[in-house]
């Protein structure tokens, strides 16, 4: 498994930017960085994780390359088109091939309609055949997802956390699509129900082969599912790497605390590199200057607290953001 999967990845992001302008009555319009240059590409049936905590920008990643925000500046490739050119009746055709799980199926679901409307939605929304062929549509992702079609005409609060999220999951996968993004897909459900749901996700996508951004706070939920994971700090990638390498040797300072805080499986391999984070996010409002994760730093030495560090190549697929590091 080669960590960019070139030459022909399913979407190429390349500096995305994804700025957001808050406004109170207090002061005069700042501009918040969600996304602040973030490229990332994406190998067709590849599960890329992105794990982060809450406010680094993982949603708005997710929904800038699926087009739901438009980014403010960088490029964005579908299968070797570019995006941002393409005409409306172009860009629905992509649509359709791009497909979001959310968190909240409480909320994502609309709660006055019969599951079998929410599930068919996106197959009358792009005319995917007659009215038999998109009942049986329906009914076979419904199946395909462990629910009985039987309950087609029950509403979502009729179903259990789990199987909503399941009803969620179907309604994405109706139209078959190449791509997944999957937000806190699983946040809200018990541990137990969790891992139910992840091993559904895994099993779909290898029957379908679609590929998936798998975007999680839990980097054990990212963990398990991931091929590949993307860290991120305050709207920029600190760490790229394969599953198994950054798990077994965290290389950014904040990896190695998200690590820190995460159950040990084989305490020997991790207890050397066992640093606790300190200290809240700073607002994104008004990142510190240099790297900013250096307030909550180990490492940080005066460069960090000066310029910013570029994401670097340190081993094959491996790339990390910090000075400490890639100065060797
Ligand atoms: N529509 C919006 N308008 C203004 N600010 C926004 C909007 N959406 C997100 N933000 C801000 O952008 C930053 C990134 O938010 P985002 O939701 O992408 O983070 P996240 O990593 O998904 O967080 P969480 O783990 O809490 O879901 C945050 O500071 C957030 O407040
Ligand atoms: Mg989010």
């Amino acid at each position: 498994m080669s960590a960019e999967r070139n030459p022909a990845p399913l979407l190429a992001a390349r500096d995305i930017h994804k700025n957001f302008i808050i406004k109170d009555d207090r002061g005069p319009a700042q501009t918040l960085k969600a996304v602040d240059g973030v490229s990332l590409d994406i190998a067709p049936g590849e599960v890329v994780g992105v794990v982060g905590e809450s406010g680094c920008g993982k949603s708005t990643l997710g929904k800038t390359i699926m087009w739901m925000h438009e980014p403010d500046d960088g490029t964005l490739t579908w299968k070797g088109k570019d995006m941002i050119a393409v005409s409306g009746a172009e860009l629905k055709v992509i649509r359709k091939d791009m497909q979001m799980i959310f968190q909240d199926p409480y909320s994502s679901l609309n709660p006055r309609k019969m599951v079998k409307d929410i599930i068919s939605q996106p197959l009358r929304v792009h005319a995917q055949g007659d009215k038999d062929e998109i009942a049986r549509r329906t009914e076979e992702v419904m199946r395909e997802v462990g629910i009985n079609p039987v309950y087609g005409r029950r509403y979502p609060h009729q179903f259990s956390g789990g199987q909503r999220q399941r009803i969620g999951i179907a309604r994405a996968l109706a139209l078959e699509p190449d791509f997944v993004v999957c937000d806190e897909a699983v946040s809200a459900l018990d541990v137990s129900i969790q891992a139910q749901i992840l091993n559904l996700l895994l099993d779909l996508k290898d029957r379908h082969g679609f590929a998936n951004l798998f975007i999680s706070h839990d980097l054990s939920v990212v963990e398990f599912i991931s091929e590949r994971i993307l860290v991120m700090y305050l709207g920029r990638i600190v760490e790229k790497a394969p599953k198994t390498e950054l798990m077994a040797e965290p290389l950014h300072p904040y990896t190695r605390a998200l690590l820190a805080a995460f159950p040990i499986a084989d305490p020997s391999v991790r207890s050397t590199k066992k640093q606790i984070v300190v200290g809240d996010v700073p607002s994104p409002l008004n990142p510190p200057t240099g790297c900013h994760f250096h307030p909550r730093c180990p490492l940080a030495a005066d460069r960090c607290r000066e310029v910013y560090p570029p994401l670097v190549e340190v081993a094959p697929g491996r790339q990390v953001a910090c000075w400490e590091v890639s100065a060797g």
